[in-house]
């Protein structure tokens, strides 16, 4: 049997994108390389946290509308959504790894036919769609098959989704689809269209690159602008959130807010996509990066400042997610800020994070020296509090617990109230 679509990595991206498709009463193949998510999947459970989706998955995998597998199987549509992460260089900038987009194609080799459509999803620099159908092709002819990645039609078609609102968002979100050919645009384009409410804008595949990776660039510039001003603010004795708030009075000013660095897999690690590319042009790109990513040092030697005040300083700091009432610590700062702390022997270090059940590997490595326990453990036994992430759960903390109390609060939540 040809399936409708065949979904090449079932994770935050590709397990949702699968599932709405399947709902729409699509023949759905998701396909992915970890053991664990097919049998996961295969029992109609999912393997990470997304408000309604287990309820989709369950219902269409019942149903018979998704199937999973190991290996990807004739469909009329393939849509690769595997990591893009990149490689921390040893000297220099960190470089793209596109090696999953090239394995993930290759394993189309043999089961993809002219006349299919071959989307790439994942977040990826630019020129790489191209890339796709060269691998396609090197590897359909390695397979002595009769037809070449030239009658294959390929498309960009980048996710711009929030975590936590992913389903909704799916559907809603207008979609830019960059096709090699105005005919795999046209493709891809009455294919989301089966779910898409959103308006789909169709342009080439090198735009269409460009743009996801733009649209990421535009959020680190401007949140290094809000942490530039935080320490400049920090040095000249002046409240950089009400700063803020007076400046954004202006009609047309409208400045992020800072933090203590930028996480996740996207706003942390898209813009380096663009400075590989130019690396002599892209100057501003490239410093936004340096400045957020300065930011955790910036925290870390604060608290050890305060710390070297105190005789016996214990510290509390409050979350590890790289953003509000999420469970992902990818690329997080405050993991960074905590992992810092902990190495350098700054203090005891008591770690609150309501969204997870245990430390991460490389916290839980340090042993003794950093504890997870809950805000009223933390909060009464500390001398130092760190706010590291603005969860709800942090957002009621009573001023009266923190009398005493140096507090650090990179996130602005004590006191915008
Ligand atoms: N998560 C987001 O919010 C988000 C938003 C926009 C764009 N993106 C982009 O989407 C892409 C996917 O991100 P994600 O968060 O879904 O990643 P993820 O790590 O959650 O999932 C990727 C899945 O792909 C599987 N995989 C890896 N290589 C494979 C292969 N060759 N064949 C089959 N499966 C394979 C992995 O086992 C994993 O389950 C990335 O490029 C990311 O930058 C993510």
């Amino acid at each position: 049997m040809k399936h409708d679509v065949c979904v090449i990595g079932l994770g935050y991206i590709g397990l949702p994108t699968a599932s709405v498709f399947a709902g729409k009463g699509l023949r759905v193949l998701g396909v992915d390389t970890n053991p664990s998510v097919v049998s996961t999947l295969g029992r109609g459970e999912v393997h990470f946290v997304e408000p309604g989706l287990e309820a989709v998955v369950r219902e269409v995998v019942n149903l018979g509308y998704l199937h999973v597998s190991s290996r990807p199987a004739p469909a009329r549509a393939f849509i690769v959504a595997v990591p893009t992460p990149f490689h921390h260089e040893s000297k220099g900038d960190p470089s793209p790894d596109i090696s999953f987009v090239e394995a993930a194609t290759r394993s189309l080799g043999g089961v993809a036919e002219a006349g299919d459509l071959v989307i790439l999803e994942s977040t990826s620099p630019v020129g790489t769609t191209e890339r796709m159908r060269e691998w396609l092709d090197d590897e359909m002819r390695c397979l002595g098959r009769n037809i070449g990645g030239a009658e294959v039609l390929f498309a960009h078609c980048p996710e711009r989704v929030l975590p936590g609102q992913i389903l909704k968002e799916l559907a809603a979100n207008d979609r830019i689809v960059g096709g090699l050919t105005e005919a795999a645009s046209e493709r891809a384009r009455l294919l989301y269209g089966t779910f898409c409410t959103g308006e789909i804008l169709l342009t080439d595949a090198r735009t269409a690159e460009m743009a996801k990776l733009t649209e990421n660039s535009f959020r680190d510039v401007n949140i290094a602008f809000a942490n530039e001003l935080s320490v400049i603010c920090e040095r000249l004795g002046i409240d950089v959130w009400n700063l803020i708030r007076l400046a954004n009075r202006h009609p047309r000013v409208k400045i992020l807010s800072p933090g203590p660095g930028v996480g996740g897999h996207c706003i942390a690690v898209d813009p380096w996509f663009i400075v590989d590319s130019a690396p002599d042009l892209a100057r501003l790109i490239r410093i936004a990066r340096e400045v957020n990513d300065a930011k955790p040092g910036h925290v870390v030697s604060s608290v050890k400042a305060a710390a070297a005040e105190q005789r016996t300083p214990v510290i509390a700091c409050l979350g590890l997610a790289f953003k509000a009432n999420v469970d992902d610590l990818r690329e997080s700062p405050a993991v960074e800020i905590v992992r810092r702390l902990a190495t350098a022997d700054v203090a005891p270090l008591l770690v609150v994070e309501p969204y997870v059940s245990a430390l991460p590997k490389v916290l839980s490595a340090l042993g003794t020296r950093v504890r997870l326990t809950s805000l009223a453990d933390a909060v009464s036994c500390a001398s130092i509090v760190v706010v590291l992430v603005d969860h709800r759960e942090f957002l009621g903390l009573d001023r009266t617990q923190l009398q005493g109390k140096v507090v650090i609060d990179t996130r602005g939540i004590l006191r915008a109230r």
